[in-house]
């Protein structure tokens, strides 16, 4: 099978696939100079027995959804999926045949900086869209839907959407480009469907109000200086779940798209590999392509994730973009900051784990001298890593429970299942996790100050 591939609003090659052994090839179209070769396909002619990266990161996760998608599209191969995304990562698109391809027009030359701002889009925690209609959401269980692939991978569930803010709508786009994308509560990660079931046999796969923990996480990112695009809750019309509506940050005024890469793929890696990466794989694989600046986020990133304990904090969690649309340019930065959550308030083994890649060979009891390690392969100096430390820690400490106090009592008094018995106020949740975290910071984090010796 053979799939013609668009990249920056011009056609570049052919991705083929063959069976018995499966083979993966990529070739390049005659007018592509050598210089703009895309990241990973360095030759004219390129071969693999596993996806490239490239396209792999935009391929979803979930494998119910991939058959699915497969089952109702009759597509027995990988490549047969690229045909059927819509509103693709970044400026891709893919075709059966030359013949639809449309007409490719240059577009003007946009850089990432300049627009930052508006990309991201602003709001005032908490965003919660209570006057707003949802409509045509595709319908299922929310787990696995055939309706629509957004070409944006990850495990979640996703769906393009429209928002009016004039008429306060938010509508499933479909096929229509936009600026905007719905993560769906997954009813199979939430309180319903549980009536029969012991605790005990669901709470490893229990998150229930994830996306109100992405809100809360994603903003409080936002206050501690990150850039964060705009998202917010919206109540599902059938249940008590919220979904998140989220900015893309690859996105200018809908029709402009800026690439970008998961670090993962950047590593060369594929969707599996996403945990299996270390901190110190991606400082060293992304060092000589980002700026010093770039490399001090990423720190304070790490020890931001560190403090809320993001378990889910793995290779595709952070990215790489280009700082601009021009089909030559080469040069990125850190991307935005997306999927920023505590996995540390669920029952699942990331529950134990501060982080999803490892730090100094640890996932947890990650202590403030693995930090300053990793500031040391980074270039930061110490003084400067201990300060960001104590700082943050400060900062967290002293704002998250009035971060909380500010989502509206019909959120704060949500119940999660804490038992066959008990359950507990999704407040009362964050209560217990931040002395939690509170008992961790001051064990692993912040140095005591030393005891004064009078002798
Ligand atoms: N705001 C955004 N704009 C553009 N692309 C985005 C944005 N947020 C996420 N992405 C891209 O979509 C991918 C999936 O997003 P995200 O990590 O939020 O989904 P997920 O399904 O929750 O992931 P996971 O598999 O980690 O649970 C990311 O790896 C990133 O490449
Ligand atoms: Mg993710």
């Amino acid at each position: 099978m053979k799939v013609h591939v668009v990249s920056k609003n011009r056609y570049i090659g052919i991705v083929s696939e063959s069976a018995d052994p499966q083979s993966f090839k990529f070739v390049y179209s005659d007018d592509v100079s050598s210089d703009d070769y895309i990241l990973g396909l360095h030759q004219k002619e390129n071969i693999s027995n596993y996806l490239f990266p490239i396209f792999d990161d935009l391929i979803p996760e979930n494998k119910d959804k991939l058959d699915a998608i497969k089952a109702s599209h009759s597509i027995k191969n990988t490549i047969g999926i690229l045909l059927h995304l819509d509103n693709i990562h970044g400026s891709f698109e893919f075709y059966r045949d030359v013949k639809d391809i449309p007409q490719l027009n240059n577009q003007g030359i946009i850089q990432f900086n300049d627009v930052k701002f508006e990309i991201l889009g602003d709001y005032a925690y908490p965003e919660i869209l209570d006057d707003y209609n949802l409509v045509e959401l595709p319908e299922n269980n929310y787990s696995t839907s055939e309706n629509t692939t957004l070409g944006l991978s990850g495990y979640q569930e996703k769906h393009a959407v429209l928002k009016d803010d004039i008429n306060h709508v938010v509508t499933y786009a479909g096929k229509t480009q936009s600026e905007y994308f719905i993560k769906p509560f997954n009813i199979d990660f939430s309180n319903y469907n549980k009536a029969k079931m012991r605790f005990n046999t669901y709470k490893k796969h229990y998150y229930p109000y994830l996306l109100i923990n992405e809100h809360i996480f994603m903003s409080l990112a936002k206050d501690f200086g990150f850039d964060v695009p705009y998202n917010g809750l919206i109540k599902d019309p059938n249940y008590n779940e919220y979904h998140l509506i989220v900015k893309r940050f690859d996105r200018y005024r809908t029709t402009y798209k800026f690439d970008h890469h998961t670090v993962n793929s950047f590593l060369g890696n594929i969707a599996t590999d996403k945990y299996h990466t270390t901190v110190t794989d991606i400082i060293k694989g992304i060092q000589e392509k980002i700026s010093s600046d770039d490399m001090l986020v990423l720190f304070k990133f790490i020890v931001f994730s560190i403090i809320i304990s993001h378990g889910d904090l793995h290779a595709k969690n952070l990215s790489l973009i280009y700082c601009s649309n021009e089909f030559s340019d080469k040069k990125m930065r850190l991307a935005p900051m997306y999927d920023v959550l505590t996995t540390n308030i669920y029952h699942s083994s990331q529950n134990r784990n501060d982080i999803g890649i490892k730090v100094n060979n640890k996932l947890s009891n990650i202590r403030s001298s693995d930090l300053l390690y990793i500031a040391e392969i980074m270039n930061i100096n110490n003084i400067t890593a201990k300060k960001i430390i104590d700082d943050f820690c400060n900062k967290f400490l002293s704002s998250f429970e009035a971060h909380i106090n500010k989502l509206p009592d019909k959120i704060k008094t949500l119940r999660i299942k804490a038992s066959d018995y008990k359950d507990i106020t999704l407040s009362g949740r964050y209560a217990q996790y931040l002395n939690n975290r509170k008992a961790y910071i001051e064990k692993y984090l912040v140095e005591k100050p030393a005891e004064k010796n009078i002798f």
